[in-house]
């Protein structure tokens, strides 16, 4: 019996539905394997936390984490308690950094049963790698001066080290899919690290002889994205175009409700996190009726990176089973509630099992 030890942060709003939702489902996979199980461990770092101790999360926090496999979050901000800005700077992008976790991958996929808004398209299934430690989303820069003076710099940063990571990974990604990976530039505008980005792709590129390329610029790729999404398999893009074009790629599959997300220590000497793409969702948080196949997609996600890819597969198969069979929440059109959606899922696994 394999046992891993999982650290869970609900967090705010709907985080505190889905998550509970999605557990349950991995457990009844887990049942049905035999052979694994997780023990999960809940810690309410959240705005009402915040609220009560000053901070999204203890002094110590970081350090507890470290003693997990992996880390299952739901979703961070409550805006009218916590400005989003500290809240996810005080939680979610602290553990992205303290984790090393410098590898963000979300799937987009049209799936059976679901409407995506694009008209009539041909099936799709790509992976945004997204570069997630650095690149534009630096903390370098600062403002002065002020009224009519004031300005503003921010400075993009882009290491060898971080940015063949990304592609190295993405290449890596492509062997086990329909081998082809394109890279996302815009060194037609941006005179430094984009260039600098395209060097490093041909560097990369020759260690893969049967991987096939292709490199677009950013806002060449986010319209192709649209009009033909169907060519791409596995995409490499800096952390501000692979953040832009993973909501894309949630968007054109129908909602942001069901778009899973990972963020990962490819070296594995740290936990890496899984959560969904979506927020808290304030607006409809306590009511029931959050969809919850982001949160059990994003199971799935860390299934697969744990090696259980056989298991992965089986859930992404319930997924489709459930929307085929029209058990949708409101998100998606249909009327159905988290728990009807959940029991759904856990159903098709026994059924299986
Ligand atoms: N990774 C994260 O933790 C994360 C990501 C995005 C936003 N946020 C935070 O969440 C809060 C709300 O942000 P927002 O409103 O911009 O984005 P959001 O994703 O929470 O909600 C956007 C819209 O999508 C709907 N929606 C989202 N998830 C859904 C689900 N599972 N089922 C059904 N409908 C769903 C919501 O009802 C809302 O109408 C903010 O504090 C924001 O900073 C956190």
């Amino acid at each position: 019996m394999n046992q891993y030890e999982i650290a869970v942060i609900p967090g705010d709003g709907i985080g505190k539905e889905v998550v509970p939702a999605a557990i349950r489902v991995i457990d009844t996979l887990t049942d049905i394997h035999g052979g694994l199980s997780f023990k999960w461990t809940s810690f309410p770092w959240s705005c009402e936390y915040y609220l009560e101790h000053g901070a999204m999360m203890p002094e110590d926090g970081i350090q507890t984490l470290r003693n997990f496999d992996q880390i299952f979050l739901g979703a961070v901000g409550m805006p009218n308690l916590v400005p989003d800005h500290v809240s996810l700077w005080g939680l979610l992008i602290k553990i992205r950094r303290e984790m090393q976790q410098s590898i963000n991958v979300r799937p987009a996929k049209l799936l059976n049963g679901l409407a995506s808004p694009l008209r009539d398209p041909e099936p799709f299934d790509l992976i945004v790698v997204r570069e997630n430690s650095e690149g534009e989303y630096s903390e370098i820069g600062g403002r002065m001066h002020s009224g009519s003076d004031e300005m503003a710099i921010q400075s993009a940063v882009f290491t060898r080290k971080g940015t063949e990571r990304a592609m190295r990974y993405a290449f890596d990604l492509a062997k086990k899919r329909r081998q082809h990976v394109t890279s996302a530039t815009k060194s037609n505008g941006i005179s430094h690290s984009m260039p600098f980005w395209d060097d490093v792709f041909k560097d990369v590129l020759k260690d893969y002889p049967d991987i096939a390329t292709t490199s677009n610029h950013i806002d060449a790729l986010a319209a192709f994205f649209v009009m033909k999404p169907h060519v791409f398999d596995v995409i490499v893009a800096s952390n501000l175009f692979g953040d832009i074009l993973t909501d894309l790629g949630g968007a054109i599959m129908g909602s942001i409700g069901i778009a899973p997300a990972a963020n990962l220590n490819v070296e594995r000497t740290l936990p890496s996190m899984f959560e969904p793409v979506h927020g808290s969702a304030p607006d409809i948080a306590g009511k029931g009726v959050a969809n919850p196949l982001g949160q059990i997609w994003t199971g799935k996600l860390m299934l697969d990176f744990m090696g259980y890819e056989d298991l992965g597969k089986l859930l992404l198969d319930a997924i489709e089973h459930v929307l085929v069979s029209g058990i949708k929440t409101r998100d998606l059109g249909g009327r159905a509630t988290t728990e009807d959606v959940t029991s759904a899922v856990i159903e098709y696994l026994k059924s299986c099992g």
